[in-house]
């Protein structure tokens, strides 16, 4: 498909740690296009942030080895790249937005210096009053009320929501093709949350841009995402688009992600959760990695599942699917 913006295919991601190989992702395939809300969703220690910082260039050269698989960004192969290289696309092409806004800013310096220098970064030739209308123009896009004066802050003196809405302008003042926001409100209250996942949405329309919303929580991909990828132990086990995956869930693991959403458990008492945990991923994993938890398993689920497709973008692997494949 030509609308391909990103495409990521049988991806590794393996960390040498002190207590050997943790082998992070273990052939992640996940694809975004053009202008779409793609939302990264799976319970803690799945994968979802090597995800996006291996996309950014990001992940630590000493111990992270990255590799076999592929990373394009349009045709263009990302995987094996130099810093060098990367640094023209990160930021530029591709832009991060995490959870805690304080990383993307410096203390010391005024948030108009701020977004300034990010304008500068990426637009040298632009002259100094068009770097000021630009700055003003950004801290507006992101609903901050009063930009003049949002621009003569420091940053300890905005609330955390405010301090993300900065981020997201700095963010965007490079005018990215592709947005990656790891978990962007979690440090935020409720009403903050849904006020900056809105305004992602609406900035990710209006500018036609591509977002991968990295997130834990299937209420926010529920709400937001036009498609969804499910990750579980280092694989993308199940991914479509959001419509057709809430009206056919395939894989069990999908299925009890979302009757973990507080809507799903309203009037039947307890909360359900997943019984277990995850699996080390130091040790070696054969066949699914989810068969342990799974009410569904069999012998077959020794061996790991061929990929299967559903509908159109409707992906996922497992040896038992619970919806329509199961008919
Ligand atoms: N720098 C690192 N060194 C060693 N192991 C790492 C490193 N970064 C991540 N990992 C491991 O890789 C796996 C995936 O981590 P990742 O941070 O991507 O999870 P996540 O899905 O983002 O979880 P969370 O929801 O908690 O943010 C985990 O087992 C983690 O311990
Ligand atoms: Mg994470």
């Amino acid at each position: 498909m030509s609308d391909v913006v990103v495409a990521i295919e049988d991806l590794h991601v393996t960390f040498s740690t002190p207590r050997g190989e943790v082998r992070a992702l273990r052939g992640v395939s996940l694809e975004v296009r053009a202008g779409r809300m793609v939302c990264l969703i799976g319970e803690s220690g799945s994968g979802k942030s090597v995800t996006g910082r291996a996309l950014m260039g990001l992940l630590p050269a000493h111990s992270a080895r990255i590799g076999p698989g592929s990373m394009r960004l349009h045709q263009e192969e990302l995987l094996g790249k130099s810093e060098s290289a990367m640094r023209s696309i990160r930021g530029r092409r591709i832009a991060m937005i995490f959870q805690d806004p304080s990383r993307a800013l410096n203390p010391t310096r005024r948030i108009g210096d701020q977004v300034g220098e990010a304008i500068k970064i990426h637009f040298p030739e632009r002259r100094p009053s068009a770097v000021r209308s630009k700055v003003l123009e950004h801290l507006d896009s992101v609903k901050l009320p009063d930009a003049a004066r949002v621009a003569k802050k420091y940053p300890h003196e905005l609330s955390g929501g405010m301090r993300q809405r900065v981020a997201i302008a700095m963010a965007l003042s490079a005018e990215p093709e592709v947005l990656v926001a790891d978990e962007p409100t979690t440090a935020l209250d409720v009403t903050t949350q849904v006020q900056i996942l809105d305004l992602l949405r609406s900035l990710q329309r209006s500018r036609g841009m591509s977002v991968l919303l990295i997130t834990h929580d299937m209420g926010v991909a529920a709400h937001y995402a036009d498609d969804v990828a499910v990750m579980y132990a280092g694989r993308v086990v199940e991914r479509a688009p959001a419509a057709e995956l809430f009206a056919d869930v395939e894989m069990p693991y999908t299925q009890a992600l979302l009757e973990s959403l507080p809507s799903a458990r309203a009037g039947r008492g307890a909360l359900q959760t997943i019984p277990g945990g995850p699996p080390d991923l130091a040790l070696g994993i054969s066949g699914c990695a989810f068969a342990p938890r799974c009410r569904f398993v069999t012998s077959q689920c020794k061996q790991q599942p061929a990929t299967r497709e559903v509908a159109g973008g409707h992906v996922f692997e497992c040896w038992h699917p619970v919806g329509k494949e199961s008919r």
